[in-house]
């Protein structure tokens, strides 16, 4: 792998369908949707991945998103990184996923035992019952044929901060549109981090928010966008790596106009004004970037 900066082409949905695919399958199995971009990030990640397999793997930013079901479904094991806990992770990925915490309140034992139970709880498990059932035939199926699942690991930490982690200890750090959730001097010191805790050789692949001209801060989806220039400096991405930037204008009128992900529209961007998509309407404000960063061997 080389380092690189890419503004993410909507021929991805084509090139990449494959991929996409089993991405949607396994968002339907686990009720989650994609934000309007997310297919052509995880998209790009994975095709830069070579067989993860036993690889030990950083899903910075991971929330509850699909990238970490999907690589530990491909037998690696992904260290799920957030600021915000998800000590009280969901009975539907407990029970589908090897999930453990890195700490002991990483993740708090699962047995939901809150006290009584109403008819709509009860409802809820019983249907989360019958889906895990349902999951496990399949993938019991699938293991056979791919060899082992890998483990999701819970560290509700920030990114800056990853004191739990050793020096070149991690193969492989993804990013699924969440370092754009820091401002410029803040993601610098996230890189810095992942860089220390990634092994000589190893890479950061991670999509973000590209800015034309100056940086400049996406209120409604609390992102930043960022120029050329400061993911350059950021990421030590030296002037001869390749980057598409000069294609912005042409590339965000294929988004523009791309129907497929105008017709997609995850449900939540039609219950408020406060988030990518305003109230569902189809009009993108910026376009994702994808860099890839490979840690120097010296
Ligand atoms: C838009 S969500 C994306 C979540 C996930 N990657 C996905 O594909 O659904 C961005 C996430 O990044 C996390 N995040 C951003 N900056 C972070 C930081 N410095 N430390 C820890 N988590 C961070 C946020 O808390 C949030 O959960």
């Amino acid at each position: 792998m080389r380092d690189r900066i890419e503004i993410l082409p909507v021929s991805l949905l084509e090139s990449e369908k494959s991929t996409i695919d089993e991405l949607k399958a396994l968002a339907v199995e686990l009720k989650l949707e994609f934000g309007w971009h997310y297919l052509l990030d995880l998209s790009w990640i994975i095709r830069q991945l070579d067989n993860v397999n036993g690889q030990k793997m950083i899903d910075a930013g991971a929330g509850t998103g699909v990238m970490q079901w999907y690589l530990a479904n491909k037998g690696a094991n992904v260290i799920s990184i957030d600021r915000e806990s998800r000590a009280n992770l969901a009975p539907k990925f407990r029970r589908r996923f090897q999930v453990a915490g890195l700490r002991e309140n990483d993740l708090r034992d699962g047995s939901g035992s809150s006290g009584g139970i109403n008819q709509s709880s009860l409802k809820t498990r019983m249907a989360d019952l019958v889906d895990a059932v349902k999951y496990e035939t399949k993938t019991r199926a699938r293991s056979a044929d791919h060899g082992n699942t890998g483990k999701v690991i819970i560290y509700n930490q920030d990114l800056t901060e990853l004191n739990d982690i050793p020096d070149d200890s991690i193969d492989t750090v993804v990013a699924v549109s969440s370092l754009e959730h820091n401002s410029p001097d803040g993601l610098e010191k996230v890189v810095v981090e992942l860089l220390r805790v990634l092994k000589p050789g190893g890479a950061i692949l991670a999509t973000l928010g590209a800015a034309k001209g100056e940086d400049w801060y996406h209120e409604p989806s609390q992102g930043w966008c960022y120029s050329e220039a400061t993911l350059r400096r950021i990421f030590d991405i030296s002037s001869d790596a390749p980057s598409n930037y000069e294609q912005y204008d042409q590339l965000f009128k294929s988004l523009m106009d791309n129907e497929e992900l105008k017709d997609n529209l995850a449900s939540f961007y039609f219950n408020s004004g406060n988030n990518g998509m305003p109230w569902g309407k189809w009009d993108p404000q910026y376009q994702p970037v994808g860099m890839a960063k490979v840690k120097s061997e010296e």
